[in-house]
């Protein structure tokens, strides 16, 4: 951890939701700098909502929610967050390269006046370098497989350096040579020191990555602690159901 004791995200008693009905709430939640946090949980069982709440894309709706030491209503420069969205595919009928897909993650740190300069290129590069992907920058985003354009996403998320990096699946829907290199391109930026907070439904994929795990069920936080724990706590659920169980 770095001289900060500001933690990076800081959540007490959050809610948050839709149309003014709570989807997730009491949510007491604090991520320090440096940390990789995986939020698992069933589906429905509100992670994506939670996660979009802390970048303004679903509705706060009750408690405290303070990020970088900034409540959430101020936090204007959004920048500081970087995010990877569920869900989302490259390479509909527009045709982009891989690089200017990248670039778009910059386009709310410049005026939209001022074209893209050299540093902006160079950021370009470090992001895709980053996510292994520095021999597809002229490539057209829509030739990528899954799991690169994933990479892209994320390569999209980290080019204006934002200090932490919201990713939402990451790894779903890609093959398992993929998903190995995607845990790998994680596993550097954690080093790096980049605090993460990844939703996911495939912890093994992240084994080794990851400092802490979160589980939401049912809108509410059930589990926070490290993976050694959280395995007790499955082995303790599996006991109190199994066979023989009091
Ligand atoms: N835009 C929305 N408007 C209203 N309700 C929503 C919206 N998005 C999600 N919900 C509801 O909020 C609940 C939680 O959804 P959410 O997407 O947060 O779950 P999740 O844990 O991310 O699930 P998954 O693992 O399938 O991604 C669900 O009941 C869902 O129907
Ligand atoms: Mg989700």
């Amino acid at each position: 951890m770095t001289s900060s004791e500001t933690p990076v995200l800081g959540l007490s008693g959050a809610a948050f939701g839709y149309d003014g009905n709570p989807v997730v709430s009491g949510v007491d939640l604090t991520v320090s700098r440096g940390e990789v946090v995986a939020v698992l949980g069933p589906n429905g069982s509100g992670k994506t909502t939670l996660v979009t709440g802390l970048l303004g894309l679903s509705e706060h709706l009750g408690g405290q929610v303070e990020i970088l030491g900034t409540p959430l209503a101020r936090l204007t420069d959004r920048t500081r967050l970087g995010y990877v969205p569920q869900r989302h595919t490259l390479g509909g009928g527009v045709r982009s390269t891989v690089s200017e897909v990248v670039a778009t993650g910059l386009l709310a740190s410049r005026p939209w006046w001022r074209p893209a300069g050299h540093t902006d290129r160079a950021a370009v590069e470090r992001a895709l370098d980053a996510v292994g992907l520095a021999d597809r920058a002229r490539f057209d985003v829509a030739t990528l497989s899954g799991g690169q354009q994933r990479r892209v996403l994320i390569a999209r998320a980290l080019v204006a350096g934002p200090e932490v990096i919201v990713m939402d699946e990451p790894t779903a829907g890609v093959d398992r040579a993929s998903q190995g290199v995607l845990a790998g391109v994680l596993q550097r930026l954690g080093r790096g020191g980049t605090t993460m907070l990844v939703v996911t439904h495939e912890l093994a994929a992240l084994r080794g990555v990851v400092d802490r795990i979160v589980e939401i069920d049912t809108g509410h936080v059930t589990f926070d602690g490290t993976p050694q724990a959280y395995a007790d706590h499955q082995g303790e659920q599996a006991r109190s159901v199994g066979r023989g169980a009091a």
